[in-house]
């Protein structure tokens, strides 16, 4: 066989996929049971009525065939009220709303739809792992904007270089904050001065803590015009495996996603569109137990560790490691798996992000042993 394509030689090592199997083959070593704080599953799969939908509309005869190849409009409506009733945004469900499988999808095929060969890409740094995967399919470089904890981890986008596109995802991850107030207006003047489109990855837009309301880009004077935003079934809903998201706002942009799905896609299985449309439709209790235990496991990690923790949004805490820890000595030495930095941006070396997607149980344990390994190195 010939070699791999440019394209594919292009691609970066997928981080996660490296990650899981680095855990996998820790936990097969002797020792205590490993507890893994390293991954972003969500623990607790959707209620009970998304799951009915979805076994009620498989025993129908009819939905078996080839769904309607952008999507049913139902599923549009649904996503698009939602929108205008609890973030506040007015979308035009046929126009400005496209279906995908998943947002991990959209974050490539946006870059795609984006970028030309040797264009720019920029990113936030430190960002989410698989945001470089697109760009290097597209043939596209990647620059980055730094992104500080001492200014709340917002970028300064009036001080950006101009590119094809600008990522930016609030809650964060890894950094676990809400966008600053001005943030996503920065966004909407910096696509007016660079002619660049603004992708906003929202996938953690329900997760919010301490009474903060979600808060979508799409909201912002001017948005619409310069960009979209990504919204996922997976982390709202605990429908990860599912794979369903959406891609919100600008026409034309919108449009360029249909365009790659008719080509290389065949919209979703209808049964799971009806199961979302149940999720999106129907009672909310989910949400809101969801995030409560989330901010039950933030205080029992924050308890543990010796500095106070951020975490204002998604289901992880973004940690710098003391002097003398790293991820690799926490994962073989103290049996805990975090994410380790590195794989976020250049700015990641010295950190760590833990993820409260998991048990009660597994949270204090992996509190107790992380207690130890920094009391350990200040020692
Ligand atoms: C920031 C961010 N964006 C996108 C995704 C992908 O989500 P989906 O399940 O919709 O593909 C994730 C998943 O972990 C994420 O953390």
């Amino acid at each position: 066989m010939r070699s791999r394509p440019e394209r594919l030689q292009r691609l970066p090592q997928q981080y996660f996929v490296a990650l899981l199997g680095r855990v996998a083959a820790a936990a097969a070593q002797d020792g205590p049971p490993l507890v893994d704080l390293g991954r972003g599953n969500p623990e607790a799969g959707p209620p009970a009525h998304v799951v009915e939908a979805l076994r009620a509309a498989a025993l129908e005869p009819d939905v078996h065939g080839y769904a309607p190849i952008r999507g049913l409009q139902r599923t549009k409506e649904a996503i698009a009220a939602r929108y205008r009733d609890v973030y506040g945004v007015e979308l035009d469900a046929e126009s400005e709303v496209a279906l995908i499988p998943g947002t991990k999808t959209a974050i490539v095929e946006l870059a795609l739809s984006l970028c030309d060969d040797g264009d720019t890409l920029l990113l936030p740094d430190p960002y989410y792992p698989d945001y470089p995967s697109g760009p290097a399919l597209a043939g596209a470089r990647i620059a980055t904007v730094p992104l500080r904890p001492d200014e709340g981890w917002s970028p300064d986008l009036d001080a950006a270089p101009d590119a094809a596109a600008l990522y930016l995802n609030y809650p964060s991850n890894p950094c676990a904050v809400c966008a600053r107030p001005g943030t996503f207006e920065g966004a909407v003047r910096w696509a007016g001065r660079s002619g660049g489109a603004v992708v906003h990855d929202a996938a953690y837009m329900d997760i919010v803590f301490d009474g903060r309301a979600p808060e979508s880009f799409l909201a912002t004077p001017g948005a619409k015009a310069v960009g979209v935003e990504m919204w996922s079934m997976s982390k709202t809903y605990g429908m990860a495996g599912w794979r369903v998201g959406f891609v919100l706002g600008n026409a034309e942009i919108v449009e360029r996603i249909n365009l790659l799905n008719d080509h290389s896609r065949v919209g979703l299985f209808a049964p799971i569109q009806a199961a979302t449309i149940a999720a999106l439709e129907g009672p909310q209790d989910s949400v809101a137990e969801r995030v409560d235990a989330y901010a039950r496991r933030r205080e029992l990690l924050a308890d543990a560790l010796p500095e106070p923790i951020v975490c204002e949004g998604t289901f992880f805490v973004w940690l710098r490691l003391p002097e003398g820890l790293t991820a690799e000595v926490l994962l073989t030495e103290h049996r805990v798996a975090v994410a380790p930095g590195e794989g976020f941006g250049p700015s990641g070396t010295g950190w760590a992000r833990l993820s409260l997607a998991v048990s009660d149980e597994a949270i204090a344990l992996g509190a107790e042993r992380l207690q130890r390994a920094f009391a350990g190195v200040a020692a």
